[in-house]
């Protein structure tokens, strides 16, 4: 990593916080287009409920500057198993503690929450090496991949 960023706050993600989330999410180069369609919605149903809605977001701000999110919650079905279903980080600013900082805010209240395992769905595209190196590198094992998932044809 590099230097840690000064400043870095974190809170819970309101109505307010969109624009910014969007504008993450529009210049995260690894997200295809309808992917940042489907990370809106779920975004959109934490925010007309964020008590209720089995979604938990989270920002991280430099100088009132978002700089990065999570979005995460129970899985559905499942006995205190949480997703993590959506987090991005600035580009310009990658490797600098912000996913870090956030996903260790999410296991911390997931754990609080009584959760007892956490699962990731990433890809295995050579563009998601350093996503998955993060994940890694936060502990997390690959449990399973499932060929041809995303697209027929592909190891991904
Ligand atoms: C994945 C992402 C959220 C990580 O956030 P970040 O702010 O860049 O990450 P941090 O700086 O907090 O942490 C970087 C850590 O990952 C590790 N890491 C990063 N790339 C790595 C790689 N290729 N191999 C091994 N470790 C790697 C670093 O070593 C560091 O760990 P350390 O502090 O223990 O040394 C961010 O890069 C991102 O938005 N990626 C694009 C969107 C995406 O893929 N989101 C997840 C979808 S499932």
């Amino acid at each position: 990593m590099l230097n840690q960023l000064e400043g870095l706050t974190t809170r819970e993600g309101t109505a307010a916080d969109k624009a910014a989330i969007m504008h993450i999410l529009a210049q995260t180069p690894e997200f295809t287009p309808p992917e940042v369609v489907v990370a809106e919605e779920v975004l959109d149903c934490y925010l007309g409920n964020p008590v209720d809605s089995g979604y938990y977001v989270l920002v991280a701000e430099i100088a009132a500057q978002m700089v990065g999110y999570i979005c995460y919650g129970p899985t559905p079905l499942t006995e205190s198993t949480w997703d993590i279903y959506w987090m991005a980080t600035t580009p310009a600013l990658k490797n600098r503690g912000i996913g870090k900082t956030l996903l260790t805010l999410a296991e911390e209240h997931i754990r609080a929450k009584g959760g007892r395992l956490i699962l990731i769905e990433t890809s295995s595209k050579p563009s998601y090496e350093n996503t998955r190196g993060f994940y890694q590198a936060r502990g997390y094992d690959v449990v399973s991949t499932i060929p041809d998932f995303y697209a027929r044809g592909t190891i991904w």
